[in-house]
């Protein structure tokens, strides 16, 4: 499905085995790579490959920080190894349904946006949620998960299905 992309894999595989990456974290990234670039098909007019390597990449920061943070790390890993702003973006802009300056305050992130904005970001935030490991469940499985880890009240489950119900219009078009 990814076989014209295959160069770009390699290339971003390398850097996982570079920074000794669990070989689970590259496995769930390209099932999640396979899932927003068919969304991203679907959709049209969207930055394909910057899709392709934003999904790969937006767990490279679990490489060394499982928690929170690890979008911002993995931001960072992406710059210095020379992925532009946009690429760092989505990778920051992928923890649950976006962060907003306030909670991310809250979670002792630094004070910045965290919501994913720009298509390509959305795109790869939401094939994340629909991907557990590397299996794609359905989506109100995700929102009972939201739910149940982060209470019915959250300003993240509102955000989650704003997310859920502008790309399945954009995808049903
Ligand atoms: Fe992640």
């Amino acid at each position: 499905m990814l076989e014209e992309f295959e160069e770009d894999i390699k290339r971003i595989e390398k850097i996982y085995n570079r920074l000794n990456c669990n070989k689970d974290i590259f496995i769930h990234c390209l099932k999640v790579a396979e899932v927003a670039v068919s969304i991203a098909k679907r959709i049209g007019n969207v930055d394909i490959r910057r899709v392709l390597i934003g999904a790969l990449l937006h767990d490279v920061g679990r490489c060394f920080e499982n928690g929170i943070k690890h979008g911002i790390v993995g931001a960072k890993i992406a710059k210095e190894f020379g992925f532009d702003e946009k690429i760092q973006r989505i990778i920051k802009t992928h923890i649950g349904a976006g962060i907003d300056k306030e909670e991310a305050i809250r979670l002792g992130l630094p004070k910045d946006d965290y919501i994913p904005r720009s298509i390509e970001e959305k795109i790869v935030c939401y094939a994340d949620k629909i991907v557990f490991f590397n299996n794609v469940v359905p989506f109100s499985r995700v929102l009972k998960r939201f739910k149940r880890e982060l209470g019915e009240n959250h300003p993240s489950i509102k955000r989650l299905l704003k997310l859920h119900e502008e790309l399945t219009k954009l995808i049903n078009y």
